[in-house]
């Protein structure tokens, strides 16, 4: 070490014995004003009624992407039919911001509609009853969505195929999966329909299923027009683990969308690399070619706001503190941009 690193190690030290609040010393240019992709965040309704939060994400964010309104639980009642009011709340506010919305999501084995499940067992009645539910949501958005996820989380993560233990398998096979983007796309002729997964970076098994099945769907002529990789990730995640997967699944031509970035520290057990993990995630969707670049969406604004730190875990996973400060992996993100 020479003299004047020497000398500034106990800054260096200082610094990092505050290391979750992290805030970058230096200002940073608005991230969407530099980014060739665009940039999204999880959100929900109330959020928009916190001013400091609507006016981080709207000076940094491009878009949106519903963190529950746009999921069953949300909008298909327990009596059967749509409650679209919380979803339609969310997608005003955030086209008022001037902030597109992206969809999440229609078919997830995780919440199956109750009406769906109520006929569950009866193949038939389920097929009609299916095809209605996933016209229904597609339709309701025609036109004022970026895209859709479709289909959520059906690999197995063991990388032995689908997820067998839901309704939709059991009443429809693993056919649900192109049924629900044929039905999707009967809706609306033009948004882009996704196929979105986790843990696709650090299980390579699951990843080659993942790609299985979108070659299949391919195949079958389904209207998969491009790929979702989650990308929960500790923060000790191997370097190279998301190129690789961007790469593989930008193998199939169609675009890739990081669609919920998040840095777990808490879940990390090895040397954490917070900012390194967003730099080679930009460096990764940067080095495909710009129409395979769908958007980069982090799953949340603030630590604060994350899904992780709720029920009071500590974890400090996205790009601003809890003040809404810039932390060290917004100016990651910049940097891979330079
Ligand atoms: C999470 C939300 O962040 C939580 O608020 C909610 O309680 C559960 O769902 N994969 C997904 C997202 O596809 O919908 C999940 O979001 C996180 C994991």
């Amino acid at each position: 070490m020479n003299r004047r690193r020497l000398l500034a190690a106990p800054l260096v030290l200082a610094a990092c014995s505050r290391a979750t609040a992290d805030p970058v010393a230096t200002e940073l240019p608005p991230l969407k004003s530099i980014t060739s992709f665009p940039l999204g965040v999880a959100a929900s309704g109330d959020q928009f009624t916190d001013p400091a939060w609507a006016r981080l994400v709207r000076a940094n964010f491009d878009r949106i992407t519903p963190e529950w309104e746009m999921k069953a639980e949300a909008f298909a009642p327990a009596g059967g039919g749509f409650d679209f009011s919380a979803p339609d709340r969310l997608v005003g506010a955030a086209l008022a911001a001037r902030l597109s919305v992206f969809g999440h999501t229609i078919v997830w084995q995780e919440q199956v509609p109750p009406a769906l499940q109520a006929i569950d067992g009866d193949r038939r009645t389920f097929a009609a009853g299916f095809a209605n539910y996933v016209r229904g949501v597609a339709g309701h958005y025609v036109g004022s969505l970026d895209g859709w996820d479709v289909v959520n989380e059906a690999v197995a993560d063991d990388g032995s195929g689908l997820k067998t233990r839901n309704a939709f398998m059991a009443n429809l096979g693993p056919d649900y999966i192109r049924l629900a983007f044929e039905h999707a796309r009967e809706a609306d002729a033009r948004t882009p329909l996704l196929l979105n997964d986790y843990n696709l970076e650090q299980l390579p098994e699951k990843r080659r299923q993942f790609l299985r099945l979108a070659e299949n769907l391919l195949r079958a002529g389904a209207p998969l027009t491009a790929l979702g990789t989650q990308t929960h990730v500790p923060a000790d995640l191997p370097r190279g683990a998301i190129a690789a997967c961007l790469r593989d699944l930008a193998s199939l031509g169609l675009p890739v969308h990081v669609s919920e970035l998040d840095v777990s520290l808490a879940r990390a057990r090895g040397p954490e690399r917070p900012a390194a993990i967003v730099g080679e995630t930009v460096d990764a969707l940067m080095a495909l070619p710009e129409r395979q670049r769908f958007g980069l969406t982090i799953w949340g604004a603030r630590d604060r706001d994350s899904w992780l730190v709720r029920g009071g875990r500590r974890d400090a996973p996205v790009l601003f503190d809890d003040a809404g400060r810039p932390k060290s992996m917004a100016a990651a993100l910049v940097e891979a941009l330079r």
